[in-house]
């Protein structure tokens, strides 16, 4: 079977972003959009948190904000499908999981496939999952940072966009190493959605190719 080929679009993008807490990336990312090194337009800020401190920010920097409470919803694909209409109806081309702390279903996965991405605080395939800065600290691993990645139904584990590396030193706590990566998260996740916008991501089986 011909191996599918993906290419990101390039074009002037409409993004969701998706957060359940701070927003720092989120933040970062319209950063970039406000200073022209991304060309596409925040269509919507959505969370699953209603507290969450990064749809505050969203609505001071004048971008529309949504809060679905998942609780209203008894299977997890209904509260899915809220989302991917929400997502429709404001024609999102690219949606960024920014410390979106709740699993997309594979239905939402396959919905928008290749056109989900995330930043995870890890260097994948390595420790998947939450408290991963922990998880390396424990592990004794002398390296661990950051990836960008394609969403896929399975979790953290979607193609590689971008990785940064940053060392783990023997004194570091869970909040000191994640203050480390985040530093590089800032950088990387811009990047990606600047190259999705750029037309230079091209997904060939699991592995992404900057163009
Ligand atoms: C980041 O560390 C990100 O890698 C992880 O959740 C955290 C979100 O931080 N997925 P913020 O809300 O973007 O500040």
């Amino acid at each position: 079977m011909a191996e599918e080929i993906f290419r990101s679009p390039k074009k002037r993008g409409r993004i969701m972003v998706m957060i359940s807490g701070r927003g720092s990336n989120f933040m970062k990312i319209h950063d970039a959009i406000l200073d022209g090194r991304i060309n596409a337009d925040i269509a919507l800020v959505f969370s699953n948190k209603e507290d969450a401190a990064g749809l505050q920010i969203a609505k001071k920097r004048g971008l529309e904000t949504l809060y679905i409470n998942p609780k209203l919803y008894a299977e997890k694909e209904e509260y899915d499908k809220e989302i991917i209409h929400e997502a429709r109806k404001r024609n999102v081309d690219l949606i960024c999981l920014a410390g979106y702390m709740k699993v997309l279903t594979p239905m939402f996965c396959n919905e928008f496939k290749n056109r989900i991405i995330n930043i995870h605080p890890a260097l994948m395939p390595s420790f998947p999952g939450l408290h991963v800065q922990q998880k390396a600290i424990d592990w004794g691993v002398r390296f661990s940072g950051a990836t960008v990645h394609f969403v896929s139904a399975e979790v953290d584990m979607g193609p590689i966009i971008l990785q940064a590396v940053v060392p783990v030193m023997q004194d570091d706590t869970e909040e000191t190493l994640a203050a480390r990566i985040l530093v590089e998260e800032h950088k990387i996740y811009p990047e990606s959605v600047r190259l999705f916008f750029e037309g230079k991501l091209e997904v060939r089986g699991r592995c992404v190719f900057i163009l």
